[in-house]
């Protein structure tokens, strides 16, 4: 069958239209919905595993090769997601990172709209400065940098430290809502207390200043080895004694939180510990919340890494590889701690 004029006619005002659209820079909806708004989620993130035995040399070798300074601000290794390429993001929304900070070094001081946490892997005795309050790192801590605090890092060891960055390094990028500034080149403090500030006016169990408002994030610098450990351990051992508190038979979780609001820790990253017996598996989840998680084999023991690895051998001697499911992937996982 053969076009007729006003076929023809028609056509032709309908090219018009889309180069006028184009003119006018317009892009009509109708040529858009699926990709604008898809019946599901479609992630380009794919689920992904990195393996300890290679992040870790990788780590080790950059602290020889790669100088700690002002530009380049920190040693950290990004994982990158294979369904994001080029991108140093673990999934659409997450940086994360293997930081690595050798004996004597210090990163210098700044600050930046990403909020961030970190979670220590191995050493101890590196302080992080956060608005001149100075936070003891240490083997199994959480420790937050909420947006826009000033941070730096200091190792007043011989040894190493190597520890997990968080931060929302992408969602920030996706709002166009990313601010950074460089902070003094000297040390805001070199003071090495075994507890900060921040710990001393918050970290009292159930109980908070009355005189400081809620915020945000939380005022909490630092989550330490000790109490999740302990949480953790509690929760296992009552479910033998019949009390209620783990998510699901063998499944022990607890989530940090802001003490000011009882919500999470950080407004835009949640931040969980779980312990699974052995011989659990989890139940499948799916989540439009993508994931960076790390996994090990064997929880710390709640004592001086100084006693369980002596100095000069790596106190990650068991791996922590980390996988990144995305948005609406399937998960579960089995257990093999304890
Ligand atoms: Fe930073």
């Amino acid at each position: 069958m053969t076009d007729t004029a006003d076929d023809l006619i028609e056509r032709k005002m309908l090219d018009d239209l889309y180069a006028d659209f184009e003119d006018a820079g317009l892009i009509p909806l109708w040529t858009q919905l699926d990709g604008l708004m898809p019946a599901t989620p479609q992630s380009a993130a794919v689920p992904h595993l990195w393996r300890w035995e290679r992040l870790l040399p990788t780590a080790e070798r950059s602290g020889r090769l790669v100088p700690v300074g002002r530009g380049g601000e920190r040693r950290a290794m990004a994982l990158s997601n294979p369904g994001l390429p080029g991108l140093p993001y673990a999934t659409p929304t997450l940086w994360a990172a293997i930081q690595y900070l050798g004996p004597r070094e210090v990163a210098p001081s700044h600050r930046h709209s990403q909020g961030a946490f970190r979670f220590v892997l191995d050493g101890e005795d590196v302080w992080k400065n956060v608005d001149g309050d100075a936070v003891a790192m240490r083997r199994g801590d959480l420790l937050l940098t909420p947006s826009w605090a000033f941070h730096e890092h200091q190792n007043v060891t011989d040894e190493p430290m190597t520890w997990i960055d968080g931060l929302d390094i992408p969602l920030v990028a996706q709002l166009d809502a990313g601010f950074f500034e460089f902070g003094p080149d000297e040390l805001s403090t070199t003071a090495t207390p075994e507890r900060s500030r921040a710990e001393r006016l918050w970290a009292h169990p159930g109980l908070r200043p009355i005189s400081r408002p809620d915020r945000p994030n939380s005022p909490l610098a630092a989550y330490r080895w000790e109490h999740t450990d302990a949480a953790l351990t509690a929760q296992l051992e009552l479910e033998v004694e019949g009390i209620a508190g783990v998510l699901e038979p063998g499944h022990a979780g607890v989530r940090f939180s802001n003490p000011t609001t009882g919500k999470d820790a950080l407004v835009t990253i949640r931040t969980e510990m779980r312990r699974l017996r052995a011989g659990t598996r989890t139940t499948p989840l799916r989540s439009v919340g993508s994931a960076a998680v790390w996994c090990r084999p064997t929880p710390w023991r709640t004592r001086s890494r100084r006693a369980e690895h002596p100095p000069g051998r790596s106190g990650t001697g068991r791996p922590l590889d980390p996988r990144c499911p995305p948005p609406r992937c399937s998960v579960a996982y089995s257990g093999a701690c304890i």
